[in-house]
């Protein structure tokens, strides 16, 4: 870092004076970045609260996808994303499934946790024994904060101490469910664990045995076991007769479960498997305002529960019935934070028929599990790079500066040809008739 760039205050300075640094430290054209960093639309007034420093908003695509047939009902669900062939993949699998009887769901739980994490010198059994005494002064303390979540019918499910001493020396914690309603909850659950922590500190306190409990920190868990939905598809095998041209049904179903299979025992294939799920999930939790690194999170740790990552969805082939089932958590959010205050989220709920956050859970669920579907489906049949490169063709043609007739006719000409960057340059070095 030069020292031009060690700037003090850059927070307190206005966008444009931000853009000014930013021209003047990177010998940038101050009008250029102006005129593509600066919006003054209404949206812009809202996106630019959202965070700190914000010079500018970065663009994704916005897609929807309509026709996902979920429990007997129909959805167009929206997706953010910029990976080009996700959007396709999921609109590709809501026409093939909702035909072959829909995607079918529910939600298993709805709780959330989070834990006030501290140390105890010899003082375990006294804790032990006053535990229902300390429980009841959390309950209280807690109390006005959890009074507005109280009336909506959520709050504080259970609160129970846990010796954690034969992970870590002296290790306890105060683990807390929670009941959130449609809010994703993270700032309620923080603020009672750190009204817990407090309560704990001061009954401490009041015993004279301060000297004895450090507490280290009070914070929600993003692993949500029990915040779970589980969806799944199933139909005859000998409807999929033909889904790859040329493959009958038996063939296709096999290779679907194999793949599967390989990928609950591989963990090189596992993680692919499963980012091909968390397409899907992500850009519809990015198009809603849901928090998709805490669903990340724990989801990845989720596919590693027994001791081993393995893949998060699987399949069965049972009687000539060809199902694939994926089971997931996912704390989300309906109301509160980004998803009520974006325009763009705020749509994508409309678009979705305002769904209460179990039954979102469901939505995003088959998200994942529809572009599942889509990637094995390619992968066991034609391999993924037919479509992908199709999709990602207009990207190297865009980087390539290509014009829109140029575009049209790259299109055409490599229908049926494999497509490469070399391939497309060669294509345009040779497409002045084009333009
Ligand atoms: C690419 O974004 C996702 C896939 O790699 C998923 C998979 O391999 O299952 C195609």
């Amino acid at each position: 870092m030069t020292s031009s760039q060690n700037i003090k205050g850059f927070s307190k300075l206005n966008r444009q004076d931000k853009i000014n640094w930013l021209a003047r430290t990177f010998q940038l054209d101050t009008e250029v970045l102006s005129n593509w960093l600066v919006q003054d639309d209404s949206m812009a007034l809202i996106v630019d609260q959202l965070s700190e420093n914000t010079i500018a908003h970065f663009p994704f695509p916005y897609g929807v996808a309509p026709g996902f047939k979920i429990n007997n009902k129909w959805y167009t669900l929206p997706f953010v994303t910029e990976e080009s062939s996700v959007v396709a993949a999921l609109a590709k699998a809501a026409k093939t499934w909702s035909n072959l009887g829909g995607f079918h769901a529910e939600t298993i739980a709805t709780d959330k946790e989070g834990q006030v994490h501290f140390f105890l010198q010899d003082d375990y059994q006294w804790l032990k024994l006053n535990f229902d005494s300390l429980k009841e002064k959390l309950l209280t303390d807690v109390q006005p904060l959890s009074e507005s979540m109280n009336k909506r019918g959520g709050g504080i499910i259970d609160i129970r101490l846990l010796d954690k001493t034969t992970q870590l020396e002296n290790y306890f914690q105060l683990a807390v469910t929670f009941d959130t309603r449609d809010a994703m909850g993270a700032n309620f659950i923080n603020s009672c664990l750190e009204q817990m922590a407090s309560t704990l500190q001061a009954y401490f306190q009041t015993n004279s045995r301060s000297h004895l409990l450090e507490v280290n920190m009070a914070i929600l868990s993003n692993y949500t076991p029990n915040c779970k939905v589980r969806v799944w598809v199933e139909c005859s095998i000998d409807k999929l007769n033909d889904l790859v041209k040329g493959m009958s049904g038996e063939t296709l179903c096999r290779k679907l479960k194999n793949a599967v299979d390989i990928a609950q025992v591989d963990v090189s294939r596992a993680v692919t498997h499963n980012k091909g799920i968390f397409n899907g999930i992500d850009a519809l939790a990015l198009a809603t305002g849901n928090d998709w690194r805490a669903i990340e999170a724990g989801g990845h740790a989720y596919a590693a529960k027994d001791g081993k990552y393995r893949s998060l969805s699987k399949a069965t082939i049972t009687n000539n019935l060809f199902r694939l089932e994926l089971e997931i958590p996912l704390a989300l959010g309906t109301v509160g934070g980004v998803t009520s205050i974006h325009p763009m989220t705020k749509f994508s709920m409309q678009l979705m028929g305002n769904p209460a956050a179990a039954q979102l859970m469901q939505l995003m669920a088959v998200a994942g599990l529809a572009s599942n579907l889509s990637a094995l489906i390619a992968l066991v049949g034609t391999g993924i790079q037919k479509g992908h490169m199709k999709m990602h063709l207009n990207n190297i043609l865009t980087e390539l500066k290509a014009t829109d007739n140029q575009k049209q006719a790259a299109k055409v000409y490599f229908e049926n040809k494999t497509i490469s960057v070399a391939g497309v340059k060669a294509f345009l070095q040779n497409s002045n008739a084009y333009e």
